[in-house]
C-alpha cells in the first residue's frame, strides 16, 4: 500500500500469516518502515483494527486523537492541518513558543517535512528507528509554523507502537504529538492517565496498554554543526555517541530554551517533590505527610513514610523509567505535604529518570 492511500479495508494492512507463531498476526505495515516489526499479539482483536480506523478518521477530519507509543501517549493531530494543530496547543494549555514533534510511519514522510538528511541523522534513522529517539533537523517550507513555533527546524520521529504507526499510515498524514497532558504536569504512561486528565476534551483515545519505556523520546539536534543533545530520553546518550561520536550537551537558554521541554520546571506533579534530601532533616517533616520514591528497595526509615513506590527492585534502569510517571502519580493522588525521591546513577536511562526527576522538583541544573 502506498502513502496516502489510508482508509481501505484494514485487512489489508495485518494480513494473517503461517510464518509465525501462532496466535499472532503479522504487520503488513511493517514493510513500508523498512524494516521488520515485532508481530502483534492475538489480543489485537477486531474492535482494535476498527479504533484504529476511527482515529484515522478522526485525525482526516481534523480531530484530536490521544495515541500510543512505546515512550508516553501522544496528542495527535494531522501535522498539516494547522487548525487541529491549534486545538492541541489549547486543550494542553501550552505556549506556543513550545514546538510540536511530527510523528512519521516510514522514510517517505521525511520528504514532506525535512530539506535534507545529513549522514549523522541517516546512520541514526537506521539504527533506533522505529524507537524513542528525535531528530531536529532543518524544515521545508510547507511544515506549518504552528508546528514548529516559528523555528527552522523541525523535529521527527518514528514511534515503535504497531496501532499508531497504522494510524499514521491510515490518517495518510504525518501526526504531530506532543505527550497527552495538561502543560507542565507528568506525562502519561496509560490510557487512563490521558483519560483521568484530558479526556472529555479530545476526540478519541487510542488505548494501546501501557508504555514499554515509559520516558520520553531523546532529543537530538542535527540541524547545524555539532550534534546535541536537547533532552535526554529512551535512548541513552552512550548508545548515540556510539554511532555518531561526542554530542554536546545543550545549555538551558533564559527564556526559550532550545527544547522547551526543558524548561527548569516541567513534568511536574501538584505535591511538591524534594530531590537528594538529608536523612538528618527528616524530623522536621513531623507531623507531616510525606510519601518515598526510591529507585531500590529502601535500606532504612520505612516507618517514617505515609507511602512507598520503588521503580525497581532489581535496580534496573529499563524498570525504572517504564514506572517513573506513574509511580509519581500515584504519589501525586494521596495528597501528601511532600514526596521525597532519590536521584538514580547518572549512566544511560539513568540520565533521562534523573532529568525528570530534576524538572518535576523544579531544581535548575544540568544533567
Ligand atoms: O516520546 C516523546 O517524544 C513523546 C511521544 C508522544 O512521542 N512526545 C513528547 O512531546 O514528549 P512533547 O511535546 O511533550 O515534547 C517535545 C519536545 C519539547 O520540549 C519541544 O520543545 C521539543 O520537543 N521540540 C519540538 N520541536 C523542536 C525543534 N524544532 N527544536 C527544538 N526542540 C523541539
Ligand atoms: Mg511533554
Amino acid at each position: 500500500m502506498g502513502e496516502g492511500e489510508g482508509g481501505g479495508d484494514l485487512w489489508d494492512f495485518f494480513t494473517p500469516s503461517g510464518d509465525i507463531g501462532e496466535g499472532e498476526i503479522s504487520f503488513v505495515g511493517a514493510a513500508l518502515c523498512g524494516r521488520p516489526l515485532r508481530s502483534l499479539p492475538q489480543a489485537w482483536a477486531m474492535k482494535d483494527f476498527e479504533a484504529i480506523h476511527q482515529a484515522a478518521e478522526i485525525i482526516k477530519k481534523g480531530g484530536l486523537v490521544a495515541f500510543p507509543t512505546e515512550t508516553v501517549y501522544g496528542l495527535g493531530a494531522d501535522a498539516f492541518n494547522p487548525l487541529a494543530v491549534a486545538r492541541i496547543f489549547e486543550v494542553k494549555r501550552r505556549p506556543y513558543f513550545d514546538p510540536l514533534i511530527v510523528h512519521i510511519s516510514h522514510h517517505a514522510h521525511l520528504e514532506k517535512l525535512v530539506v535534507e538528511i545529513p549522514s549523522h541523522a541517516k546512520k541514526l534513522m537506521e539504527r533506533f528507528w522505529p524507537g524513542p529517539l528525535t531528530i531536529v533537523l532543518t524544515k521545508r517550507e510547507e511544515v506549518p509554523d504552528i508546528v514548529t513555533s516559528g523555528l527552522p527546524t523541525v523535529a521527527v520521529r518514528m514511534p515503535r507502537h504497531p496501532m499508531t504507526l497504522s494510524l499514521i499510515e491510515l490518517a495518510g498524514s504525518p501526526i504531530v504529538g506532543p505527550s497527552a497532558n495538561p502543560f507542565g504536569y507528568l506525562s502519561p504512561t496509560t490510557a487512563e492517565h490521558v483519560r483521568d486528565q484530558l479526556g472529555d476534551q479530545i476526540d478519541f483515545i487510542l488505548d494501546g496498554g501501557h508504555c514499554e519505556v515509559g520516558v520520553e523520546s531523546t532529543i537530538i539536534s542535527l540541524s547545524e554543526g555539532k550534534p546535541k543533545l536537547l533532552r535526554p530520553g529512551g535512548v541513552p546518550l552512550e548508545e548515540i555517541e556510539s554511532i555518531i561520536g561526542r554530542v554536546e550537551i545543550a545549555p538551558i537558554e533564559e527564556g526559550r530554551p532550545s527544547a522547551p521541554g526543558m524548561l527548569p520546571r516541567h513534568y511536574a506533579p501538584r505535591t511538591p517533590i524534594l530531590l537528594d534530601w538529608d536523612e538528618k532533616n527528616f524530623n522536621s517533616k513531623k507531623g507531616k505527610k510525606v510519601g518515598l520514591l526510591t529507585f531500590r528497595e529502601p535500606k532504612k526509615s520505612k516507618k517514617k513514610f505515609h507511602s512507598i513506590e520503588v521503580l525497581s527492585k532489581k535496580g534496573d534502569f529499563r524498570e525504572a523509567a517504564a514506572n517513573l510517571f506513574a509511580a509519581i502519580r500515584r504519589l501525586d493522588m494521596l495528597n501528601l505535604d511532600l514526596i521525597l525521591a532519590e536521584t538514580v546513577p547518572e549512566a544511560g536511562l539513568g540520565r533521562a529518570i534523573n532529568d525528570r526527576l530534576r524538572r518535576a522538583s523544579g531544581i535548575i541544573s544540568q544533567p
